[in-house]
């Protein structure tokens, strides 16, 4: 890059991290977005293929014009010339290429037919078109953002996207002039997904925790950083005092942004420089000394415990790995029992944070989960952050993270595009497909929808566009509320730097070299599909109205107004809304009923006018289901005898449904004949307790399990098409492919244990 061009370049950069460019072409706040989700994706059948093909081309034409531009500016030679093509080796290559690709792309064939209606499983659906065409396009660059020279043009597409990013999950995000001013900016970057996200998050927050420990070590000690020994801080419980006056509990229990304010108010009050700090955090801080040396040297007086990471039980896997990795040990993730519907319990959380106190532990992060992988539970965020204020007053503080891997995009149903009303009805009709029977986009409920309000109260969020966001992997995400805690996990740019411009994302996090065509397919994304209801908002509000029609589709099998009784029957984990209540079996039976001769059978239009003219089914239907659009459930069988109550039999049934619903085997590339798919995992009672197992148990049917978990099935609706097809709604097509498949594998489980099988009267 000419010398110039370079000096340009860090320009821009600068504007884009003091987020100054808003009225860059490179704004994806100033797009208007699109709104036909007929022209968001490929479709089930490949319906825009054409479309694809062009856009592709597009990309394809645009990169070797590019290359062939740049080379005839300089008069370069060809390499590739006729006579080289016209050699017999080039044939044999570009033969071999042929009959290579045609070989993989059979055995493609046999993989998971992913934008299918069948296909209710992982949370693994169709990408986006513009999440494809963004992503093959930069591929073809093949950018690396470890480093801005290496990436110049992606670098700024992640920066702009890590904005964009920060403002879906609620972080204000301030002019220049507001910076200035002394804002607050937050900062979002791409990972490669989000274990990765949430173990940056758990390292920017031990690497916070410790620092004032650190710092006030360094001033004591460290003739050359003794300026430091006038710098006051806000006490944890009130007041200021000099931070070397502070004892080590109260080092422990700063605010966030007064921890990240140190380095740099030792620079511009106490007058030391960036060097003198870097060398005394060389030496004294835990990202130096590992945490077993630094707890030996700093901490096991005064603070003898090491530090904990809470977490609810339905926390996904990366936390514990996380803590491993950190030298913290998984045993120091503590595990906060859910409830009944799989969201964490605040009674619980508050004695976890009581023994803390007690004990004078520290607490380095509470995870909250907003929609959970395997339930899309949300955790009650709003209280948890009045909890924070309470303990805050106490002395205790943490730094509160949310892991919004699967639930961060969701957040889009609740921002509205400038100029819309606020307040529109629960079913947002969709006036790109007025005329045609369509599915609405559902909000969220009242309790989700009033936690969601308090993501802007915490200090960081992880949110996986290749989950929610509909992008190709790999392409997770961190947000900060503080920008400046990057900084934490800024391996080359040390922590004094804070403020300045860095040159590339790359110095930020785990990763090292990563692709732009990563944060490419998210910002084509984006641009197309706004982050708001008019885009994302609109097609996860879809998954979620669908969700709920596949749960109603699913429970009431065997139900229903002179309906054959059935052998099988799906007991979900999220309770029918009469359970919630308190029901009587016999106000379940006529609820599952009525889902069954009155939710299931309508159209949506028709079941729309009817949900508005009924507002006790409105209420229902609201309520049926997951807090998002992941349905957990059991299957459980009856023999003349009656139902099943062994919980391993059940677990065999349920089981043998899944390897039925699945492929995890390499086929030879034959196209998958199964008729739906879906995912399976359990209730361990190590991980959920044995009550809440019991729970369920009970109300499969099944005692108390002793110990043993429970096999479930899990579907993922994000197919926010399924109800709306050229044939109308096709979820009852895919429900009986379910119930036949159910039934077929209780008959073989009843024959292989020699039962009696059912008669067929209940
Ligand atoms: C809530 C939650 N957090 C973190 C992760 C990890 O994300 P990834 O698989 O992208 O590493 C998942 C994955 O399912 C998840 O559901």
């Amino acid at each position: 890059m000419a010398h110039d061009g370079a000096a340009d370049f860090l320009q821009k950069l600068r504007a884009f991290h003091a987020h100054g460019a808003t009225q860059d072409r490179l704004s994806l706040a100033g797009k208007p977005g699109t709104s036909a989700l007929s022209g968001w994706f490929l479709g089930p059948m490949g319906e825009n293929r054409d479309l694809f093909r062009e856009l592709v081309g597009m990309a394809l034409d645009a990169n070797c014009d590019a290359r062939e531009a740049y080379g005839k500016q300089f008069g370069d030679p060809l390499y590739v010339t006729a006579a080289r093509k016209a050699l017999p080796g080039y044939a044999h290559t570009t033969d071999a290429l042929r009959d290579n690709l045609r070989e993989m792309l059979h055995d493609l064939h046999g993989s998971i037919p992913l934008s299918s209606y069948r296909n209710q499983s992982h949370m693994y659906w169709d990408v986006t078109l513009p999440g494809m065409v963004g992503y093959f396009a930069a591929m073809l660059y093949n950018q690396n953002n470890v480093a801005a020279e290496a990436s110049p043009v992606t670098t700024l597409l992640e920066i702009e996207v890590g904005r964009d990013l920060c403002a879906m999950l609620g972080y204000d995000t301030p002019t220049e002039a507001e910076i200035h001013a002394g804002a607050i900016a937050p900062w979002g970057h791409i990972t490669c997904d989000g274990s990765v996200a949430n173990g940056e998050s758990m390292w920017a927050a031990r690497n916070l925790k410790l620092l004032p420990i650190a710092l006030a070590a360094a001033i004591k000690g460290m003739p050359e950083m003794a300026a430091g020994r006038m710098l006051t801080v806000p006490c944890p419980t009130g007041g200021r005092a000099h931070l070397l006056d502070l004892d080590t509990w109260s080092l422990l229990n700063l605010r966030v942004d007064d921890v990240i304010a140190l380095s740099p108010r030792l620079q511009s009050e106490c007058g030391l420089d960036a060097k003198t700090i870097e060398a005394a955090l060389n030496t004294h801080s835990v990202q130096a000394l590992g945490l077993a040396e630094f707890q030996r040297r700093f901490l096991a007086a005064d603070a003898p415990h090491l530090p904990v990471v809470i977490t609810p039980a339905t926390a996904h896997y990366s936390w514990p790995k996380s803590a491993a990795l950190l030298g913290l040990g998984f045993s120091h993730v503590w595990k906060v029992p859910v409830d009944l519907d799989g969201r964490m319990s605040l009674v619980e959380l508050r004695r976890m944070l009581d023994q803390c106190l007690r004990e004078k532990r520290p607490v380095m992060e509470v995870v909250a989960v907003m929609g959970t992988t395997e339930e899309s539970a949300v955790d009650p965020l709003a209280d948890i952050v009045a909890m924070r204020e309470e303990y805050r007053q106490m002395g205790l503080e943490f730094v509160l993270h949310v892991d919004g891997a699967w639930g961060g995009y969701f957040n889009s149903i609740n921002r509205v595009p400038c100029g819309a009303d606020p307040d529109g009805p629960v079913f947002q009709p969709d006036e790109a497909e007025a005329g045609m029977e369509h599915t609405p986009a559902m909000l969220m409920s009242d309790y989700v929808t009033r936690h969601y309000a308090a993501l802007p109260h915490t200090d960081s969020q992880t949110v996986d566009p290749h989950k929610g966001g509909f992008i190709p992997y790999p392409a997770g995400a961190l947000c900060y509320r503080n920008g400046a805690m990057r900084d934490l996990v800024a391996f080359t740019a040390p922590v004094v730097f804070h403020g300045g411009v860095d040159p590339t994302v790359g110095v930020y996090g785990i990763e090292g070299s990563k692709p732009g065509a990563a944060a490419a397919g998210v910002y084509l994304s984006h641009a197309i599909i706004r982050p708001d209801r008019s885009g994302y908002g609109k097609l996860l509000g879809k998954c979620i109205f669908n969700s709920k029609r596949l749960y109603a589709g699913l429970v009431s099998i065997g139900y229903g107004k002179g309906a054959p009784a059935e052998s099988i029957r799906v007991v979900p984990f999220q309770r029918m809304p009469v359970e919630k209540a308190g029901g009587t079996a016999a106000e379940l039976r006529a609820q599952l009923d009525f889902l069954h001769d009155e939710i299931v059978p309508r159209e949506n239009d028709d079941l729309v006018a009817y949900l508005a003219d009924n507002q006790d089914a409105l209420q229902v239907f609201r309520d049926l289901g997951s807090d998002q659009n992941i349905i957990t459930y059991a299957v459980n069988f009856r023999t003349a005898e009656g139902w099943n109550s062994d919980i391993g039999l059940m677990n065999e049934l349920t089981n043998a449904i899944y390897r039925r619903l699945s492929i995890s085997d390499f086929n030879g590339g034959t196209v998958p004949e199964k008729p739906m798919f879906v995912t399976a995992s359990s209730f361990e009672v190590a991980d959920y307790g044995q009550d809440f197992v019991d729970a369920f148990a009970a109300r499969a049917g099944v005692g108390p399990t002793h110990g043993t978990g429970i096999q479930f099935l899990v579907s993922t609706t994000q197919d926010p098409w399924v109800t709306a097809t050229a044939k109308g709604n096709y979820l009852p097509y895919v429900v009986d492919a379910f119930k036949r498949t159910a039934l077929d594998c209780a008959a073989v489980l009843v024959r292989e244990h020699g039962f009696t099988p059912f008669d067929g009267v209940a």
